[in-house]
């Protein structure tokens, strides 16, 4: 039976997701993210199944249109219209010089890897419908793309695992991940920093005037040397954990879209395990978690963030009994947080306001969820955290991130990944096992 609560969620989480639909795809939100965003659009994706999936392949569909002859997908493919609301803009990359690139503009980093995993999930929901329109058919060969570019031009450190070059291709943009590496970079870009992001989300919830400074001296290095990933002239090279837990969930993916469509699966899993493998070494054993890898200088990073907890998502991970025991402890959840947060809750720079540094953010969560279901763990931790979420996704309008310990809200609202996931844990709630 459909509680009022459900009900008024239900009906604000569709509304959140109809005001944010730009046409052809959904802005992040209309005001900081005034764009179509890559992994965005993944997770956008997985709500928007549930009230028409037609819709949600077009979300996908028109995020392949913004990929480059190499594979790649780029992190964000922009609206002209609004090259003044966005920082950096299209204005900057002026992709469409690069003979790579396609006609729609966009930026020529990329971001994890969710669409193959998304692209599965929305045939899911109405098989039928998706095989009479031929949707897997038309997103394979784009995807394996995507999946070939990742695994020729990003396999930096020679070890079968991607590398970002920029910490916006994390999503994680400020994580205490990148602060040892982002030290060696200047923070003095040619480029003049402009800040809209300013106007919708208060400067101490948002990353600093100096991290800025990096990333658009970053931007401007990979944009100058033609967004060359063979150059191997890049000064921030990283192995994150939760990019590539999600490259494997989507390989995993790939071979349930390759089997569907009468295709061979057999590579797609060949190299999900290969990944999972890989993983391992990122494996921290005194933290307890995975980490992110410095392959400038061949070391692992020492600081337990929220991205070292999602390789649960993939079954066969060697070191998952520690990793749960890493995430029911009190770095994490042991002390009953409201949501699963971004950084180790005892970290003498820890913050639960700032971005990534410490806020719960709503798909972090929904990945953690789907990880206890995945490794068949702590399934009242699972429901706890599942009606937080839909909780105060409902409560606070939609919010991009929250306290953890408090659940007060911050950064934007009426954030269209919030509303996407809420709805699709209140869906599977509400018919266990059809979705
Ligand atoms: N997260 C970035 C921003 O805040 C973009 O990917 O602008």
């Amino acid at each position: 039976m459909t509680s009022p609560v459900s009900a008024d969620l239900a009906a604000a989480a569709v509304a959140v997701l109809n005001k944010n639909w730009a046409g052809s795809h959904t802005l992040p939100a209309t005001g900081l993210y005034p764009h179509q965003w890559s992994w965005d659009s993944g997770f956008i994706a997985l709500g928007l199944r549930h009230i028409d999936a037609d819709r949600a392949q077009q979300e996908l569909e028109s995020l392949l249109n913004g990929q480059w002859e190499d594979g790649r997908l780029p992190q964000i493919i922009y609206d002209v219209t609004r090259d003044d609301d966005y920082s950096p803009g299209a204005s900057f990359w002026k992709s469409t010089d690069h003979p790579d690139a396609p006609i729609v503009p966009t930026t020529g980093l990329i971001q994890p890897p969710n669409h193959a995993w998304a692209a599965w999930e929305v045939h899911r929901i109405n098989p039928d419908a998706s095989t009479r329109n031929g949707f897997l058919n038309r997103v394979y060969p784009n995807l394996v793309a995507w999946h070939e570019y990742l695994g020729t031009r990003r396999d930096r450190g020679g070890r079968g695992l991607a590398s970002v070059v920029h910490p916006w291709e994390s999503g994680m943009d400020n994580s205490p991940l990148w602060d040892e590496a982002l030290a060696r970079v200047p923070d003095t870009p040619k480029h003049e920093i402009r800040r809209p992001d300013l106007q919708h989300a208060d400067a101490a919830e948002r990353p600093s005037a100096k991290e800025y400074g990096r990333f658009f001296w970053l931007a401007e290095q990979y944009r100058d040397h033609g967004c060359d990933d063979l150059l191997g002239e890049d000064s921030f090279v990283l192995e994150d954990p939760a990019f590539n837990a999600l490259w494997a969930r989507s390989e995993l993916a790939l071979a349930d879209i390759a089997r569907s469509i009468g295709k061979d699966p057999m590579p797609h899993e060949a190299r999900a395990q290969l990944l999972t493998e890989a993983l391992e070494t990122l494996f921290d054993s005194e933290l307890g978690l995975y980490t992110a890898r410095d392959v400038n200088i061949g070391a692992l990073v020492r600081k337990a963030t929220i991205s070292g907890i999602i390789p649960l998502i993939l079954p066969q991970l060697r070191q998952a009994e520690s990793v749960l025991g890493t995430l029911m402890g009190p770095g994490f959840l042991g002390d009953g947080p409201y949501m699963v947060p971004s950084y180790d809750l005892r970290a003498e720079d820890f913050e639960p306001a700032q971005y990534w540094r410490g806020p719960a953010w709503f798909n972090m969560t929904w990945l953690v969820i789907f990880g206890l279901r995945v490794q068949g763990a702590h399934e009242q931790e699972a429901q706890r955290l599942a009606a937080n979420l839909q909780q105060l996704a409902l409560e606070h309008g939609f919010p991009e991130y929250i306290d953890p310990v408090t659940g007060a809200p911050h950064g934007t609202r009426n954030f269209s990944w919030t509303a996407a996931l809420s709805l699709d844990l209140l869906r599977a709630e509400q018919a266990p096992g059809t979705d």
